[in-house]
C-alpha cells in the first residue's frame, strides 16, 4: 500500500519538510528502505523505525503485517503517523518520542531497525553510541538498515573537496561540517549548526566496531519524483545493511 502523503506542503521532488527543520522525508522508498520493509514482514518481533518522520517506512511495514514501533524526537510527527495509519493496523503500531543517542529500549527487543537519514545530525561519538545501542536492542539474527546523507548530497556537495582531503588524511569523520549555514541558501528554513554526512566506509567501520556483521555497504541515489530510479553512480546516501549474529 502506498501511504497517503502527510498533510502539509510537499515539494515537487516528493520530499515533505519535517515539522522541526530537520530536513525532509522522502515519499519514495529507496532500495535499503524497501529491504527493511521486506525483512520486517518476516520478523516475529516488533521492528523499530527510528527517526520515522511522517512514517513512510512505518506504514509500508505495517501493511506487510509487521509490528512497528515508530520513534522520532518530534512528537507531532508521531501524531501524524498514528492519524494516517488505517484503523485495522493500529493495534500493530506503537509510537514513542525519543532522541538519539539518549534513547533507551530493552536489549534484544527488535527484529529489525531502520534508521534512515537521522544519524548525520549527530557527532561522531554520538553516532558510535547510537549504533552500539542498535546492536544491543536487536534480537540475535536481527538486522540494521542504516542510511545517511553523504558529503555528495544536496547543498553539502560544496563541502565535498574538504571531505575528500580529510578522508585522504585519514580523519575518522571527514564529512563533518561545523556550520552548515555556510552552504545553505539565504532562503532556507533549515536549522543551521553542525552536520556529519557519512560515506559507506565510515558506517561500515562503526557498525563493525559495534559488533555487527556487514551484509552490504554502498552509495545509493535519491529516488526522485514519481519514484524514478536513481542513476547507478549517484551518491546522495550511504546505506548499510548489518546483521547481529548469535553471541
Ligand atoms: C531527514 S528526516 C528523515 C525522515 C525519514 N526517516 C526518511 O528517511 O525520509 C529526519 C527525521 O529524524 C528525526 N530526528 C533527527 N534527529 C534525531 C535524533 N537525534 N533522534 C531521534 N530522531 C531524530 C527528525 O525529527 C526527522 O523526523
Amino acid at each position: 500500500m502506498t501511504p497517503s502523503p502527510p498533510r502539509g506542503p510537499q515539494d515537487i521532488r516528493g520530499m515533505v519538510p519535517t515539522l522541526n527543520n530537520t530536513g525532509f522525508m522522502s515519499m519514495h522508498m529507496n532500495g535499503c528502505v524497501q529491504a527493511f520493509v521486506d525483512f520486517a514482514s518476516t520478523c516475529t518481533s516488533e521492528v523499530l523505525d527510528m527517526g520515522c518522520a511522517f512514517g513512510i517506512a512505518t506504514h509500508a511495514a505495517l501493511a506487510t503485517g509487521a509490528r512497528v514501533l515508530a520513534c522520532d524526537m518530534e512528537p507531532r510527527h508521531l501524531d501524524a503517523v498514528t492519524e494516517q495509519t488505517p484503523l485495522d493496523e493500529r493495534s500493530r503500531l506503537r509510537t514513542q518520542a525519543a532522541t538519539l543517542p539518549g534513547a533507551e529500549f530493552p536489549d534484544g527487543s527488535f527484529g529489525a531497525i531502520l534508521c534512515s537519514r537521522v544519524i548525520h545530525f549527530l557527532t561522531g561519538p554520538d553516532i558510535e553510541q547510537s549504533i552500539t545501542k542498535f546492536h544491543r536492542w536487536l534480537a540475535p539474527g536481527g538486522k540494521l538498515f542504516l542510511i545517511t546523507d553523504t558529503p555528495y548530497s544536496g547543498y553539502w556537495k560544496a563541502h565535498a573537496p574538504i571531505y575528500e582531503e580529510k578522508k585522504r588524511a585519514g580523519e575518522l569523520w571527514p564529512g563533518f561540517i561545523a556550520d552548515t549555514s555556510v552552504y545553505l541558501p539565504a532562503s532556507s528554513t533549515r536549522s543551521s549548526g553542525f552536520l556529519n554526512p557519512c560515506d559507506p566506509e565510515i558506517l561500515e567501520r562503526v557498525c563493525r566496531e559495534a559488533g555487527f556483521v556487514i551484509e552490504s555497504a554502498a552509495y545509493i541515489g535519491r529516488v526522485t519524483e514519481s519514484g524514478a530510479t536513481p542513476l547507478p553512480d549517484a551518491r546522495d546516501h550511504a546505506a548499510v545493511i548489518a546483521r547481529k549474529d548469535q553471541p
